[in-house]
């Protein structure tokens, strides 16, 4: 198994970039409560401990401290932020509350490059978000670097290997941030690059094949990247002795079953069982026009289909999921820290616990990103590994209001045009999430002579990073006049296209 560097979490809401960038550097990295027991970091035999930012301050009254254990580990530790914050109150030094908040660039000087400035410029442009700063060292450290509001915005203790940056290293606005970060795992914990893509999956398959035996394994595919990239992964340690589930809901995409059983059973050689449970759906959504009413139906309608399937298989050991890391992170919720909030998930519910299934989470230990290139790897193709996302209720929330089959039908007609058109012209690649809606307004159009009212589709397009914002795509207004003129065109039963310029917040990315 690789070295691990472990990121104490005091709640910033950087902690998962400093895992993601620790991990861009070859070393496996793994994410602490800022309350775990040095003992615990002992025993997962860690070779080095970076502590975050967080938005408290070191005077507050609840302040997060860390266990005093994990600086006599013998271990070096690289605090940032309020880590150095930390290194100033806890070590005997003084940190003192800042006359005002610096926030947003700054420039270090570097004063003594040693290991962790090693080989950079010795003038950084630097990220800085903090409240209070060091006044006073404390014994043994010496000031490496200065900033023009702070003379010890980067100190060492090269006795101890500590190290302290008042600036973040690992937000993109830093230049040589990354560097600092392998400066500190290469040059000082002296870490083995040894975690990459290829050595997960032929770890995972190992573990895999010793942990289900003979046993069977039944896996939901919904097409999605997750449980793509779950499905190949497992097929590629037990081959057979995986199944794979796909529920057509009825509202999927023009052509997606027929996508998925093609890649799936032709070309892998999956075991793959498609349930066609359309008409169920489709029958407990008639009349239902609440959004969330319509989201329960599915939800509730899907783990009872996929319940029942899973009876017709027979007898089976392990629900396989496609659980990533960031749904497993347990955050560190002060202030307004987005990493904190509540996580959508995807799982099927209380199913293994009642199925008496054991859970296997193949992808537990990896960023999305990672995901995506273990897929690649798979020889999963493009179109699957960087597909957008697509809600669990698929099309069921873009049909707004009532769910018929002719208006499911409009929607997919008018979807399936704007997807070929964004691949055609690479902008599918560049952006979050580009879909249809259906609007049930009627809106006056003219054919020949004829006035005629008939139904408004809504392109909608957004860019974002983690769809917890997101802005409009500013897409060429030629390309936009051509996905509208063949919309029009193509699409019984559609009169008007309309393109939402709308960001979220306010709106959300979806209409419902
Ligand atoms: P909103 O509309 O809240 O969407 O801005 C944020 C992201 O979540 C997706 N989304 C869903 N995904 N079930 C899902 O699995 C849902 O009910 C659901 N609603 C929204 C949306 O597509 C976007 O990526």
């Amino acid at each position: 198994m690789a070295q691990t560097v472990a990121v104490l979490d005091f709640g910033s809401q950087y902690t998962q970039v400093i895992a993601r960038r620790v991990r861009e550097c070859q070393v496996y990295s793994k994410i602490y409560h800022y309350t775990t027991p040095a003992a615990l970091l002992r025993q997962d035999g860690v070779v080095g401990i970076i502590l975050s930012g967080g938005p408290s301050s070191v005077f507050a009254k609840n302040a997060p401290r860390p266990d005093r254990g994990i600086f006599e580990l013998g271990v070096p530790v690289l605090g940032i932020c309020y880590g150095i914050q930390l290194f100033g109150h806890l070590l005997g030094g003084r940190t003192a509350k800042s006359d005002h908040r610096e926030y947003g660039h700054g420039t270090l000087t570097i004063k003594k490059p040693g290991r962790l400035f090693a080989g950079l410029p010795r003038r950084l442009r630097v990220w800085n978000s903090h409240g209070d700063r060091v006044i006073k060292l404390p014994p043994g450290f010496k000031a490496i670097g200065v900033t023009e509001n702070s003379p010890f915005a980067a100190i060492e203790d090269l006795q101890r290997n500590f190290y302290g940056i008042q600036f973040h290293p690992e937000v993109f606005h830093t230049e040589h941030g990354l560097d600092v970060i392998r400066n500190f795992l290469l040059g000082v914990c002296g870490a083995r690059r040894d975690w990459s893509m290829r050595n997960f999956i032929t770890h995972t398959v190992r573990e895999l094949r010793a942990r289900v035996g003979r046993g069977r394994v039944i896996l939901g595919l919904s097409g999605g990247v997750d449980s793509s990239v779950a499905a190949t992964l497992i097929h590629q340690a037990i081959g057979r002795q995986l199944t794979c589930v796909f529920v057509d809901n009825g509202l999927l995409r023009q052509g997606e079953r027929e996508a998925v059983v093609n890649l799936y059973k032709k070309h892998f050689h999956i075991d793959l069982r498609v349930v066609d449970a359309a008409s169920l759906f489709l029958r407990r959504l008639r009349g239902v026009s609440d959004p969330e009413h319509k989201r329960k139906i599915i939800g509730r309608t899907f783990i009872e289909v996929f319940e029942r399937s899973l009876q017709s298989i027979g007898h089976a050991d392990f629900l396989a999921q496609g659980t990533l890391y960031p749904d497993v992170i347990e955050s560190v919720a002060i202030g307004n820290n987005p990493a904190a909030l509540i996580k959508s998930h995807h799982n099927v519910g209380g199913l293994p616990a009642r199925m008496k299934l054991r859970l296997i989470e193949p992808l537990r230990e990896l960023f999305k990103d990672e995901v995506r290139a273990v897929g690649s790897r798979l020889g999963l193709p493009r179109a699957v590994v960087w597909r957008q996302p697509f809600p669990g209720p698929g099309l069921g929330v873009r049909v707004l209001g009532e769910i018929t089959r002719d208006r499911l039908e409009v929607l997919r007609r008018a979807d399936a045009i704007l997807q070929e058109e964004m691949m055609k012209s690479g902008w599918y690649w560049k952006v979050w999430q580009s879909f249809c809606v259906f609007l049930p307004v009627k809106s006056v159009g003219v054919v020949g002579d004829e006035r005629n009212y008939a139904w408004v589709i809504a392109v909608r397009v957004v860019e974002s990073i983690d769809a917890m914002t997101a802005d409009w795509t500013r897409l060429p207004y030629d390309l936009v006049q051509h996905i509208s003129s063949r919309i029009t065109n193509e699409v019984r039963g559609v009169s008007r296209v309309v393109f939402d310029v709308s960001s979220k917040p306010p709106a959300t990315i979806e209409w419902e």
